[in-house]
């Protein structure tokens, strides 16, 4: 006899509500295949409009335009959002119903409070594990990719030079040395952008297996290749945290060569720590005037002394120190179609084959990535703190 044995799951995608956040959660051309998996899609007025998607866009793939985030969240089983949703959004929740965003979960533990006591079942996309099946998803990719690229034209932008060499009549222009510090997936783009802009680059990063990566992309590496060195790599692929004697070590290495770079990127993270300090005010001291310097880190404490989010500091000796928070939000439209297409390859997991919503408890990615259940904050990693 035909007919839905069960009713369409419905997203609710919002505009998002962080302050400067631009990125939307999901596109037209998501939402296009989101209805075509057997869900149905929610958007409230203006949530791509930073993005460059309109409402006229999402209407005519298929979204229920609505004038508010209540009004897109009322009703839905599942919200899809970039950051964590706002207490407007989480008041119209129902109880059970999926949200999934990058939720900041080291750091925003009352919006985990506040996922909890609406009852919600919520993913922190930051958590999907680094497995191959998983790549498609990974939001912590496919945003510093585009962070990393995004440092380079910012930090080109505020340097009052060329980065490639210029052999004119009037003279000839130097190319500019550019050190990106933390070679992960933004400062492999960090790089690979400086070099097709002609800058001499060079690059530092404790994991020995970024040697070979920074080497084939042109770039010639920089770093204390020791003991220590050789074991920094954690079985996930990360860095540990290193020794005071490493860091000193490195410090010393770095003071040498940083004094004679023009443009420095910092992109060094530890997962759930403080991000490493990697620059000194004093090491910032020897540098020229007219250098820059962008902290990818800046929001989780900073690589660099002096850096301070959302400012643009410039130092007694002419140097600036770039703050900027979510550069992946200064390139929003590419930001939020790789975002959504991440989130659209999740979706996948929420539904069985008959296209109800049921997400696999035993799935890895889900499991690795619940972090708030039955109104409690429910992952290993955040337990007691
Ligand atoms: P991240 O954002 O956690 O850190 C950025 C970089 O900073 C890392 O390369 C790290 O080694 C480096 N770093 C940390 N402390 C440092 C210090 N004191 N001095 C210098 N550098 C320091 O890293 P990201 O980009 O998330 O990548 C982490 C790992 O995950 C890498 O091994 C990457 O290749 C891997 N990965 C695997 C994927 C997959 O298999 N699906 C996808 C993306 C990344």
């Amino acid at each position: 006899m035909g007919g839905p044995v069960h009713t369409m799951a419905v997203i609710a995608v919002i505009r998002e509500s962080h302050p400067g956040e631009t990125r939307v959660a999901a596109t037209p051309e998501t939402v296009r295949k989101l209805i075509a998996a057997g869900f149905e899609v929610s958007v409230q007025a203006g949530a791509g409009l930073a993005a460059s998607c309109s409402d006229a866009d999402y209407a005519a793939a298929g979204a229920r335009i609505c004038a508010s985030a209540a009004e897109a969240v009322a009703g839905a089983d599942v919200l899809f959002g970039v950051r964590t949703p706002s207490a407007e959004a989480l008041g119209a929740l129902k109880a059970g119903a999926i949200v999934a965003a990058s939720l900041n979960p080291h750091q925003d533990r009352a919006g985990l409070e506040a996922l909890a006591s609406r009852g919600a079942e919520a993913y922190a996309l930051e958590f999907i594990p680094r497995i191959t099946r998983a790549q498609v998803m990974d939001v912590l990719s496919s945003q510093a990719n585009l962070a990393g690229y995004r440092a380079v034209i910012e930090a080109s932008t505020a340097y009052g030079r060329a980065l490639p060499m210029m052999m004119t009549a009037a003279g000839t222009i130097a190319a500019a040395k550019v050190f990106v510090m933390g070679v992960g997936v933004a400062g492999l783009q960090a790089i690979a952008t400086a070099r097709r802009l002609g800058a001499v680059v060079t690059a530092t990063d404790v994991r020995p297996a970024t040697k070979e990566q920074v080497e084939s992309l042109g770039a010639k590496f920089i770093a204390v290749e020791d003991e220590e060195f050789r074991n920094a790599q954690t079985a996930g692929g990360y860095a540990k945290e290193m020794s005071a004697e490493y860091q000193a070590k490195q410090a010393e290495l770095i003071s040498g060569h940083i004094g004679k770079q023009d443009i420095v990127i910092t992109t060094a993270l530890i997962p759930g720590r403080p991000a490493p300090r990697l620059v000194t005010a004093a090491q910032v001291g020897a540098m020229k005037a007219g250098s820059v310097i962008v902290d990818l880190a800046v929001e989780q404490g900073g690589n660099v002394e002096g850096a301070r989010v959302g400012e643009v500091v410039v130092t007694s000796n002419g140097v600036r120190i770039l703050g900027i928070p979510n550069l992946p939000g200064r390139i929003a439209a590419d930001a939020s179609a790789l975002y959504a297409r991440n989130l659209l390859a999740f979706s996948g997991l929420l539904l069985d084959k008959e296209g109800a919503l049921a997400p696999d408890r035993e799935d890895e990615i889900l499991k690795a990535a619940l972090v708030v259940s039955g109104g409690k904050i429910v992952h290993p990693a955040l337990a007691g703190s």
